[in-house]
Parts: C-alpha cells; sequence; structure tokens
C-alpha cells in the first residue's frame, strides 16, 4: 500500500519501480500480476471512502471500500507513509463539526493502521514523529558516536552569550521544527541564521520561543544520507559557489550548487543505518556536513525526508530500493 495524496512526485517514481519489479497498481489498466499495490490516501477518509472495522464472535474485519472496491486490510504486507495527507471530511458545512468528525477519523486510523500485520516506511506513525524529534535523535546520534557539534536547546536567553563565545562568535540559531508557518499572513520559512552581535542585544526574545543553538561548522560539502532499510546513498552538495546556499542549502540556487553522488566511509554508512534501525525507522535521511578536515558531522534525522534530487540531481536509485523494501516481505491477494 502506498498511503500518499494523489500528484505525490515520489509516490509516481516508486510505483513505476514497483512495476518494473512485476507490481500492477490495482483499479488501473495494469495486466493483473502477483503483487497488488493499492495507492489510497487518509484523504479519501471519511469523505469518499469507507473503513469498517469489526470484531464479532472472535472474527475481526478490516475492510476499505475505496466507492470502486473493496478492500481486506488485514492482506497488507506493506505500508509505505509516502505524503498522505490528513483525514477530511470536507461535507460536513460546520467548521467545528468538520474538525470533529476529522479527529473521530483520524483515531479511527491510528487503531486500524496498528493491527495491520505489515512492514511500515519509513516506521509506524508514533515511531516516526518521535525520532524525527531532534532533541530525541541528537541524543541517539551522540550515543552511536556521531561527531556532533555542541548544543543548545533552550528559550533561555541566559544561554545567548555563553554560547556564542564559546563558538568563538560563530554561532548558528536554527527551530527546532523545520516547518513553514505564517507571520501577518504570509507564508515564512526561517532558515539557519548566523548569529550577530545585533541579535545578542535582542535575547530578551529568544524567552518566547526555543531555539538550536550551535557553531557554525566549516564545509568542504554538506550531504544527505538516505537510508532504506539496510541500504545507504549519499549525495553531496557542494554549495561553496552560492552566497545564499552556501548558509543552508534549501536556497536551492540550483544554477550555483553541484550535487553528485559522494562514497562514505564504510563506518559512518554503518552508523547512519544503524541510527535509523535505533530510532524505530526503517528510513530516514539524514543530513550532514563534511569539514574541510574530512570529519563527518551529524546534522539531524528526517524521518520521512526527500530523497527525489538524490535520485534525480546525484543519480543514485532510491526508488528502486523503496520498491525492493516494500516487496521484500512478500505479498497476497487482497
Ligand atoms: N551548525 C551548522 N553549521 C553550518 N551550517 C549549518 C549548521 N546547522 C545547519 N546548517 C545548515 O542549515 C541547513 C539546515 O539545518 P538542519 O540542521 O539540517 O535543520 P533543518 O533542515 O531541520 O532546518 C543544513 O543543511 C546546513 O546547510
Ligand atoms: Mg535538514
Amino acid at each position: 500500500m502506498i498511503m500518499s495524496e494523489r500528484g505525490d512526485g515520489a509516490a509516481e517514481r516508486v510505483l513505476a519501480a514497483l512495476r518494473r519489479r512485476g507490481a500492477h497498481l490495482v483499479g488501473s489498466g495494469d495486466p493483473v500480476g502477483p503483487v497488488p499495490v493499492l495507492w489510497w490516501d487518509n484523504g479519501d477518509f471519511p469523505g469518499s471512502s469507507r473503513i469498517t472495522a469489526s470484531f464479532r464472535e472472535n472474527e475481526r474485519r478490516l475492510l476499505l471500500d475505496t466507492g470502486t472496491r473493496s478492500i481486506d486490510l488485514s492482506k497488507i504486507t506493506a505500508v509505505w507513509r509516502s505524503r498522505p495527507s490528513g483525514p477530511r471530511a470536507d461535507a460536513v458545512g460546520d467548521a467545528g463539526q468538520r474538525a470533529h468528525a476529522e479527529l473521530q477519523a483520524e483515531v479511527m486510523l491510528d487503531g486500524v493502521w496498528s493491527l495491520l500485520d505489515a512492514r511500515w516506511l519509513p516506521g509506524r506513525r508514533a515511531d516516526e514523529l518521535r525520532a524525527h524529534n531532534k532533541v530525541f535523535h541528537l541524543a541517539k546520534a551522540i550515543e552511536l558516536g556521531f561527531d556532533v557539534p555542541d548544543t543548545t536547546y533552550t528559550n533561555d536567553p541566559a544561554e545567548l552569550v555563553p554560547a556564542y563565545e564559546r563558538s568563538g562568535g560563530r554561532l548558528v540559531a536554527k527551530q527546532i521544527a523545520a516547518e513553514r508557518f505564517q507571520v501577518d499572513g504570509a507564508p515564512h520559512r526561517a532558515y539557519t541564521t548566523v548569529v550577530t552581535r545585533r541579535h545578542l542585544t535582542s535575547r530578551h526574545r529568544l524567552r518566547h520561543e526555543p531555539v538550536i543553538l550551535q557553531p557554525y561548522v566549516d564545509k568542504a560539502v554538506e550531504l544527505r544520507v538516505i537510508v532504506v532499510g539496510e541500504r545507504v546513498f549519499a549525495a553531496e552538495i557542494d554549495a561553496s559557489d552560492s552566497p545564499a546556499a552556501r548558509e543552508d542549502w534549501r536556497h536551492y540556487d540550483n544554477d550555483r550548487v553541484r550535487y553528485g553522488p559522494h562514497e562514505l566511509p564504510a563506518g559512518v554508512a554503518r552508523r547512519c543505518a544503524r541510527l535509523v534501525a535505533e530510532t524505530g525507522l526503517t528510513y530516514a535521511a539524514l543530513d550532514l556536513i563534511v569539514t574541510p578536515g574530512g570529519e563527518y558531522v551529524f546534522l539531524e534525522l528526517n524521518s520521512n525526508g526527500a530523497w527525489g534530487f538524490v535520485e534525480l540531481w546525484a543519480g543514485l536509485p532510491v526508488s528502486d530500493a523503496i520498491a525492493g523494501w516494500l516487496m521484500d516481505g512478500g505479498t497476497h491477494d487482497v
């Protein structure tokens, strides 16, 4: 089962790889083979799909009716949570009542998914949420012996100047959760910011929102490492020619930024795979910096982080690895 909203480009790529491996998409014109794949989005529930979990006389049924077909959910062997939307009850007019219906649907889905005897990529939702938390996974990375910058998570203004001094005046501030947000109704995204003396003067504002403080790590290149089960793919991002992307490559200044495959030292690759497994996941995207001295510094783990550019721009076969992982556990007719 691919659990994702329609139009998800990553899901299209994995579906193509599944088809190359003999799978067919349920409800499409694909010739029917031994490996049925269902593409479904949580946003279809409760609006356009019906789900029934019933427990009667020691018999358990988990049924999904998409409107065009009925599927026995207990037969699902693998689930890939790519980019599912939340449950949607668009037909309920009142906003408060709609939110209530969607909450009921979400709790029901969580329960139903918990009963599936399936392999999950990147993991079950609860594991994914915990692993994604930077405070949690940084501690795990340190336990596994990764090189990690001195890091402070805080909303205490008194922490800022000492951290700045310890860093020799080269400190960055980052968000604890890299979500997009709105300021005065306009969309906003906070990038990694080099802390200046002006920030030090207005440090009282830190009280209102915790941040991450780290010394600035010099870069030879940045890495995005994709772990799929035991497999590890590393792409390097060389942003040194881009004034915008040098401090944070997500400025996507693609005319000046170079992407390519990167050969990880075996020990670092093993540690990346171990970190993903130890945080309870089967997939993750890790951000690392390779310093001019050749050290591999761990920044963070994204439990459902993007791999599209690792495949498209660095040429690494991630969609095929995901398809292979999903099919490894065997299949059933649904
Ligand atoms: N300590 C640091 N030194 C230098 N650059 C950094 C540092 N931390 C983050 N960056 C830059 O900012 C980007 C985003 O930071 P990251 O830790 O991956 O958090 P997130 O992606 O959640 O915002 C990194 O990929 C890197 O380009
Ligand atoms: Mg990142």
